[in-house]
Formats: structure tokens, C-alpha cells, sequence
């Protein structure tokens, strides 16, 4: 029973074709499924990743026109970040972002990690980090989140060099994404907000296996804590991270356009996901049946505030009902809601890919 990193992300849009403009035109990546949501097959279920949208890279969007717009908080997620190679290309889609009059923030030294920060159109607060240094930058790999580290001086907001960050940028126009920009390894971390991270600690760590790779302050709230949970020694696409939020001050995540609605975890099999089905029940968690998803199988379950958490196999994926080559191109249904194919087509605005 192994959880093996990040499956998918799920977010709300509230408009399918600029959803699809921004991110394949603008960051690169490409739509490998148009369904609908199989919950609600009146709305969009889009998914986006690498060339077949391998575990890892799914970043997904339920279409709710009318949805009042989301806000992070506890119970919710704070943003997703996707991984870069190496600062060049860092500071590539800073000139790339910024010519396309985006506001862009970064790049910030997140001692583990560089990163650049945006909004998508829905407002969904997106990030760009490095591969490198990773974790053992400031603990050996044996000992990883075994102490509570502060930040280096220098990278906490009060300290920054903003002179010098605003300054760091591609010296030359990014008009094409070139392959050392390239988005195809998808997501590095998604970090959502906890209450109480000893009992987000006991969820991940105790619950599903996974190792607490570092317990430092959020560089950006120093007066908060920042934990990360992940595969290893923390390998981007594995990471999970929250930051506390005291619940008395703090409000409750609101679900909405521009917000998370779960994220999902990727598992082997239907048999270990069974297997960890049970484990999560006696843990004393509210676990789903098994729903096909089609391209995997699902769980779900809520972390200890309340956010909505998926167990997903690897298996069967993007390519079961279209050829690689053909993979976003037309709306395809699951069986069951093929013989209402016309009234869902009816219901739904058509996207241009
Ligand atoms: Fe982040
Ligand atoms: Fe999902």
C-alpha cells in the first residue's frame, strides 16, 4: 500500500473556453479529456496535463457558470504549483507571464524551491517552482521534518530584496514556450489550509504513509507555520503542503469559482485502493464507495477540516476511448450518459480545443 504522489487537482471555471485558452495557449499544457462532470453531466468536466495526461499532471476544472466566486481558507486550498526545470525557465515565464500583462510575483527563494506566482482568469492563484534544491538543502535526508526550521532571514517578506527580485527577468521576449519552459512534468505541490497541522500530521503521516518532509514557518506569514508531506525525500509531484490557519481568527474556505474543489492522490490499483478504503474506515474516516471514473477509480474522503480528498488508480487513463493523438478533440461520454449524448450536448456552450 503505497501512495505514489499527486493524481489530480480539481478547480471551478466559470467559463470553459477561456479555462482552455489560458491553459494550453498561455501555459503550455494540453486539454486531454472534454467530458462532463459525471456527478452533474449538465457542466464541464475539462482535464488538462502532458501529452496524455499522466497521474501527476491532471489539472481539472468542473465549469459552473453561475458559481459565486471561491475563497481559500480552512478546508480549502491555498494554490497549486507546477514544476519548472531549473531558474532559467523560471525566469522565462516571468517574461513570458509579464509580456502577456499578467501580474506576476516573484521570483521568490523559497529556500527549497523558486517560485513565481499568478492568477489564472478565474483567479485561482497558480505558481511556477523549481525542481531544485529540494528538502535536504537544510536537513540531511535521514532526518527530514524531524525539527520545526525557520526560514533563512533573507527570504522572509519583511527582508526581501525587492529591487533585486523585480528585476530578475528573461532579458528577451518568451513568445513561444521553448522545451527547458515546458510545464510537462506537471505539478510540484498543492498547498492547502489546516487548523491544526498535528491532526493534518496524523491524516497524512500516520493515515496514508506518506513522510513529513518539513516543518518550517509560511515565508510569507512568518508568525504561521508551513508543513509539507510527500513521497521520499519530497520529489515535486508528491507534495502536499499546508499552512495553519488559527481557526478563531481565520475563516473557512468557500467553494467557488477559482477555488479547489478536492485534490486527488494517486494509488496503484483497485486493490490496494480497496485495501486503503478499509484502512481510512477503521481509521474512523467517511470514505466513498468505488465510483468509475472511466479513465481511473475513485474514493474520496475530507482531511481532518473537512476538505474533500481522492484516492485514484493510475489505470486505465486518458487514452481508454480516444487515441492519443485524437485526446481532447470531441466531448466524450461515460456509457451510461451516452443516450442522453444530444440533450448534454444541448446544455452545454461548444469549446474550441
Ligand atoms: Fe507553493
Ligand atoms: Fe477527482
Amino acid at each position: 500500500m503505497t501512495i505514489l504522489g499527486l493524481h489530480h487537482i480539481t478547480l471551478v471555471s466559470s467559463n470553459a473556453q477561456r479555462t482552455v485558452d489560458f491553459y494550453t495557449r498561455v501555459l503550455g499544457l494540453r486539454l486531454v479529456k472534454q467530458t462532463v462532470n459525471f456527478d452533474d453531466p449538465g457542466s464541464y468536466h475539462l482535464y488538462f496535463g502532458d501529452e496524455t495526461g499522466k497521474p501527476g499532471t491532471a489539472i481539472t476544472f468542473f465549469e459552473w457558470a453561475n458559481a459565486p466566486q471561491g475563497k481559500p481558507g480552512i478546508g480549502g486550498t491555498h494554490h497549486v504549483a507546477l514544476t519548472v526545470n531549473d531558474y532559467n525557465g523560471l525566469l522565462k515565464w516571468k517574461r513570458r507571464l509579464t509580456d502577456l500583462r499578467m501580474t506576476v510575483t516573484g521570483p521568490l527563494d523559497r529556500n527549497y524551491f523558486k517560485s513565481l506566482y499568478f492568477r489564472d482568469p478565474d483567479g485561482v492563484i497558480l505558481e511556477i517552482a523549481t525542481r531544485t534544491p529540494g528538502f535536504t538543502v537544510d536537513e540531511s535526508a535521514d532526518k527530514l521534518g524531524t525539527q520545526i526550521l525557520n526560514p533563512p532571514e533573507a527570504m522572509e517578506i519583511a527582508n526581501r530584496d525587492r529591487a533585486a527580485i523585480e528585476a530578475a527577468i528573461w532579458g528577451e521576449p518568451v513568445p513561444e514556450i521553448t522545451p527547458e519552459m515546458a510545464l510537462v512534468d506537471g505539478m510540484h505541490h498543492i498547498s492547502a489550509i489546516s487548523s491544526n497541522l498535528d491532526r493534518t500530521n496524523a491524516f497524512y503521516s500516520d493515515v496514508l504513509g506518506m513522510q513529513l518532509v518539513k516543518r518550517t514557518k509560511n515565508f510569507d506569514d512568518p508568525d504561521s507555520a508551513h508543513w509539507y508531506w510527500g513521497v521520499g525525500e519530497g520529489k515535486p509531484g508528491t507534495l502536499i503542503t499546508y499552512f495553519e490557519h488559527n481557526p478563531a481568527r481565520a475563516r473557512r474556505a468557500q467553494m467557488g469559482v477559482g477555488q479547489t474543489h478536492h485534490f486527488a492522490l494517486a494509488v496503484p490499483n483497485a486493490e490496494s485502493q480497496l485495501e486503503w478504503r478499509e484502512k481510512l474506515l477503521q481509521a474512523g474516516y467517511r470514505v466513498s464507495p468505488v465510483r468509475d471514473r472511466i479513465y481511473f477509480k475513485s474514493i474520496y474522503t475530507n482531511d481532518p477540516d473537512g476538505h474533500i480528498v481522492e484516492l485514484a488508480t493510475v489505470d486505465p487513463g486518458f487514452a481508454l476511448d480516444e487515441p492519443i493523438a485524437e485526446l481532447g478533440t470531441h466531448l466524450m461520454l461515460p456509457p451510461w450518459l451516452e443516450q442522453s449524448r444530444s440533450v448534454i450536448e444541448g446544455a452545454l456552450t461548444p469549446i474550441t480545443p
